[in-house]
């Protein structure tokens, strides 16, 4: 298949990238060694929390978020189904009932005021783990979220997988972890940096970062004295397996999180481009967001009323790639799928704004190779689709 023009997303690799690599492949460790340890501290100190951890992938990140706390059958995770199936990781796998909050239609996150009368969860049993996807890039208000939960056992996992470089309402950036538990990021190539694949999470409680590192190497434990006596020595504690980043991704990651500022910048740039040129554009919806400097967008989502414009979806999705212009659908919600639909009976009554918004949504081309020219170009043929009879 040739590639499109302008595909959603992709990633952007330079020379700088390249020779980060090479020089990975040839140094004396091509896994655990120390561009996995310095992604982890620039990541930590950029977001201003004290641990990182990577992985091999975001939804290795957010399960071994779920092993950090012990997550068991007991537990509710309390998370938006306007998400990707890899926010579940934290707890599907041990039993954890996922609870649903319908979305609020200005970010497509989860709707805090709608939680708000939710809250607190009843019950005898388990604890609620909050998992806020911050989604498209723009961050819920996660102080609020801190301050409405009463529950004293109740924990905050954030899914910031598309929100690398964003900054929350009250200025402290994503990852900071001063309102949770831990933050999960991801850096597959869709994203603002990555890794190839790749994940970390990030927290200020030790005990949680010992946990997370115990999950990522096969629960192999080396700080029992023993070990200083024989140097062989380790002990198991816990069956998981090996879910490491190695080098190669590390250095690449490494190499890219360095202009993560000016990547998230150009990414603001293009979305003005996007809002300034629909902005008056009856049929379209566009994100809303109280500071657009304070957004390191992933995604360029718009939110359009086809049946306003008498089109179909599809057929805008395939006239576009038509034209070279790739689009997807963020997301198809969680509770639709077979696996989950199976299971229950059909959820989409309890959620109507994700209903709707996911009649509507769809993702234009959003990645930091993209010209603000290019902007342009694809807003002119979405327009000239949509308004074609
Ligand atoms: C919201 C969300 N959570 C989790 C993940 C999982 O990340 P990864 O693809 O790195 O496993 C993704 C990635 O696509 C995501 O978009």
């Amino acid at each position: 298949m040739d590639p499109l023009t302008f595909p959603y997303a992709k990633q952007s690799i330079n020379e700088n990238d390249a020779e980060a690599v090479r020089q990975a492949l040839f140094s004396p460790y091509i896994t655990r060694g120390k561009d996995v340890e310095e992604f982890e501290r620039s990541v930590a100190d950029y977001c201003g929390a004290r641990y990182a951890v990577a992985f091999n992938s975001g939804t290795t990140a957010l399960a071994a978020s779920g092993f950090a706390i012990d997550v068991n059958r007991h537990d509710r995770l309390i998370t938006t189904p306007n998400t990707f199936v890899g926010t579940l990781a934290v707890g599907w796998h041990e039993g954890a009932e996922p609870i649903f909050v319908d979305i609020e239609r200005e970010t497509a996150n989860m709707d805090l005021a709608l939680l708000e009368k939710m809250e607190p969860f009843q019950s005898t049993r388990g604890r609620s783990i909050y998992l806020p996807v911050h989604f498209g890039g723009i961050p819920i208000d996660l102080g609020r979220l801190n301050r409405m939960i009463s529950d004293p056992e109740a924990l905050i996992i954030e899914d910031a997988a598309h929100a690398l470089g964003s900054y929350y309402p009250d200025g402290t950036k994503v990852g900071s972890c001063y309102d949770s538990a831990m933050t999960c990021f991801s850096f597959h190539p869709a994203k603002q940096i990555t890794s190839g694949e790749g994940g970390m999470v990030l927290t200020n409680d030790e005990t949680l970062f010992n946990r997370l590192k115990l999950y990522r190497n096969n629960g192999i434990d080396r700080s029992s004295p023993k070990s200083e006596t024989y140097p062989w020595y380790y002990e198991v504690k816990a069956i998981t397996g090996n879910f490491h980043m190695n080098e190669l991704q590390a250095s690449l990651g490494l190499s890219q999180f360095k202009r993560i500022d000016s990547i998230a910048a150009h990414r603001r740039e293009l979305m003005k481009r996007y809002f300034d040129k629909l902005k008056n554009e009856k049929g379209i919806r566009l994100v809303k967001t109280q500071d657009l400097e304070k957004i390191s967008f992933h995604l360029a989502l718009l939110q359009i009323d086809f049946e306003f414009f008498k089109k179909t979806r599809e057929e805008v999705m395939n006239k576009l790639k038509e034209k070279g212009i790739g689009t997807q659908v963020h997301y198809i919600p969680i509770y639709k799928h077979p696996f989950f639909a199976e299971r229950k009976t059909d959820l989409s009554s309890y959620f109507p704004e994700t209903e709707t918004y996911y009649k509507q949504c769809l993702s234009f081309p959003l990645y930091t190779d993209l010209k603000l020219e290019e902007v342009d170009l694809i807003v002119e043929a979405l327009l000239g689709i949509l308004n074609n009879p």
